[in-house]
């Protein structure tokens, strides 16, 4: 629901408004400053934010996508004077291009000027957009220009929902804040820093790759640069509904619970959960944290449970005296009993696949809805009901799709090959993405699984870290299942999970390349899988890369035929696993990686996909369906 509103504001009593904002919001924020690693912008020295708003969506907003004036910025001469000290720290904290400035007359001179500038379309990254920018890696700075008129007794927050990778924000001249992280939701209050007119704001975005960051320097994804998803300025009232959990217990298909957490100075009051389809109404009071729990009883007769044969969704209404919210949620329980796996109590069996968040057709991250609804038919169209969103957080709307479409989904972040794990800053920046994931999509019914991670080399310090972030998400949630794309090892013939990290998680999922990182397609069926966890066992990720229409016998690698008989050798191997309760395969389509150079065979695609780059339908796409049309018999 995008409803766009002139804002109007009078500005008067904005001081009586920040103060009221200073002494309150003692809930946990986002801790935006990492310390600055080599030969990064300094970090922001930040103000305590609210945490990021749930269903912004679902608030007035205004939308400020649309096409943004950019300059190209490799030596951050917008950003550091000429001894390389920030403008934005200096005692005037002026003098970067975020001041946007323009020659008063013709004596003066201003090296730069987004009049003028090309523009890139936002949400968008720009290495699809401009041919010079398909590889680049630095800074870019964005300008847009909104009219508002801001209310009293409103707050305003301008909302990210992704900027690769470092973001710094300004509104009319002055620094908001800064962020780091390419995936995930942020926000700033700017409740007192609107003008009533025209206002502007700047983003200085930088993609340049750190060991220290999350993801680290090596992925074996394209690294889209700038601001890929929707940028909003929400209006709420001075006490708003800031976050809720409204979903069945754990286990419990006839009981609701969660939580309604309200942010303001009238944080203390009455709050109605309404479901009418269901005949749910019910009141809870917040408490001085502003904080209330939810438990309501359901009958289970009347209730439609989400599934993705009946991807069922109710409106429910969140409604306090100050503030008030629909959200569509589905309600539907996901749990392990010893190595079976139980949606709504009954065993399923997960027919997935993995994809990236980029349109192969035009490469660049998904644009908007048509782009994510063609990738999940795409699943569908092979039988799928559930998807792995590798290897970071994919877009809300992705998550609400799936939602609606009835397409269970696993969701990660990019704690990826080799981290830094003894450093707390990037286990900081680690679970501050974790946790404005599971923040932003805590009420899908399509999110199953929480997966912490991605091929994470086992080592005490890796462990220790891995096993922080699966504590920290059970107590952000703990109605779902945590999960990792472990690695396999062999001994002799017999591959095995062997893996301390496998104790913390739900799953015994693990990511395996038998017949093309390791054997062949005539050699591979005398290995066999021993998976010694009494938890469901789902194989993250296996394949083969095969250039679309490249025919040739099945023993020639890169040919769909290779590819298409590794899939049916991979089906009998992973069908003699007792506890086998799912998969997804490596991957839906042909994807952009800068570490595949072959010229004939890659062309810079990971070309694992079972749809190449121009939509077409590999052989083994076909042998997947028909393995899964026999799964769901099964399952039935
Ligand atoms: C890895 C990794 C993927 C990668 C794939 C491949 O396991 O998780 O990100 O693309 O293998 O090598 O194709």
């Amino acid at each position: 629901m995008r409803s766009v509103l002139k804002l109007l504001l009078v500005s008067g009593c904005l001081s009586a408004l920040a103060a009221a904002w200073a002494q309150d919001d003692q809930a946990p924020g986002q801790a935006m400053v990492v310390p600055a690693a080599g030969g990064r912008a300094a970090p922001t020295v930040m103000t305590k934010q609210p945490p990021t708003l749930h269903n912004i969506y679902g608030r007035t907003h205004l939308l400020l996508d649309g096409r943004w004036n950019y300059i190209v910025d490799p030596y951050e001469a917008g950003y550091y004077n000429y001894r390389h000290q920030p403008f934005d720290q200096s005692a005037t904290g002026s003098g970067g291009f975020y001041d946007d400035r323009k020659p008063k007359d013709k004596t003066e001179s201003v090296e730069y000027s987004f009049d003028g500038s090309p523009t890139l379309a936002i949400p968008g990254d720009w290495n699809s957009q401009n041919a010079k920018l398909e590889t680049y890696e630095g800074t870019v700075w964005m300008r847009q220009q909104f009219r508002a008129a801001p209310k009293d007794g409103k707050r305003y927050f301008l909302y990210f929902g992704a900027v690769n990778y470092e973001a710094h924000v300004y509104l009319n001249g002055k620094k908001v804040g800064s962020h780091k992280g390419g995936f995930t939701p942020f926000q700033f209050e700017v409740t007192g820093r609107l003008l009533n007119g025209q206002n502007t704001v700047i983003v200085k975005a930088d993609n340049t790759r750190h060991q220290d960051d999350i993801p680290t320097l090596n992925t074996d994804w394209w690294n889209y640069g700038g601001i890929t998803r929707d940028v909003l300025l929400a209006e709420t009232p001075d006490t708003y509904i800031a976050d809720y959990q409204i979903q069945l217990a754990k286990g419990d298909m006839g009981r609701i619970e969660g939580y309604v957490q309200m942010t303001g100075a009238q944080r203390s009051q009455d709050v109605t959960i309404t479901i009418p389809e269901a005949g749910v109404k019910a009141t809870v009071h917040t408490g001085a944290d502003g904080r209330a729990a939810v438990s309501i009883p359901l009958a289970k007769t009347k209730m439609r449970y989400w599934s993705p044969e009946d991807p069922k969704l109710y409106t429910v209404t969140i409604a306090a005296a100050t503030d008030k919210l629909n959200d569509r949620i589905g309600f539907r329980t996901i749990e392990t009993r010893g190595q079976d796996l139980l949606l709504n109590g009954k065993s399923v069996f997960l027919r997935g696949i993995s994809l990236h968040d980029e349109n192969p057709l035009i490469p660049g991250r998904l644009r908007g809805e048509g782009d994510m609804r063609m990738m999940l038919q795409w699943a569908k169209d092979m039988n799928c009901n559930y998807v792995r969103l590798a290897h970071y957080p994919h877009s809300e709307e992705m998550i609400k799709l799936a939602d609606e479409m009835g397409i269970l989904v696993w969701a990660e972040v990019p704690v990826y090959w080799t981290i830094s794990w003894e450093k707390p800053e990037v286990y900081a920046n680690a679970s501050q993405q974790l946790t404005d994931l599971v923040t932003r999509d805590r009420n899908r019914a399509s999110v199953i699984i929480w997966s912490i991670g991605n091929e994470t080399p086992v080592s005490e310090a890796r462990n220790v870290f891995m096993g922080k972030l699966a504590d920290t998400v059970r107590t952000l949630d703990r109605t779902r299942l945590v999960g990792a794309a472990l690695e396999v090892h062999r001994k002799g013939d017999e591959v095995t999970v062997e893996d301390p990290l496998a104790d913390k998680i739900d799953l015994a999922s693990f990511n395996e390349y038998a017949g093309w990182y390791w054997s062949n397609n005539k050699e591979m069926m005398k290995f066999s899988f021993k998976v010694n966890y009494n938890k469901p066992v789902i194989i993250t990720e296996f394949g083969a890369d095969a250039l679309g229409g490249l025919h040739a016998d099945d023993d020639t690698r890169w040919s769909e035929e290779y590819q298409d008989l590794l899939y049916k050798n991979q089906f009998k191997l992973l069908d003699a696993i007792p506890g086998l309760r799912g998969m997804t395969p490596w991957v839906l389509t042909d994807f952009r990686s800068p570490r595949r150079p072959h010229p004939y065979y890659q062309d810079f695609w990971n070309r694992k996909g079972l749809i190449s780059e121009t939509g077409k339908k590999k052989l083994a796409f076909y042998t997947m369906k028909a393995y899964y049309d026999q799964k769901q018999q099964q399952y039935k």
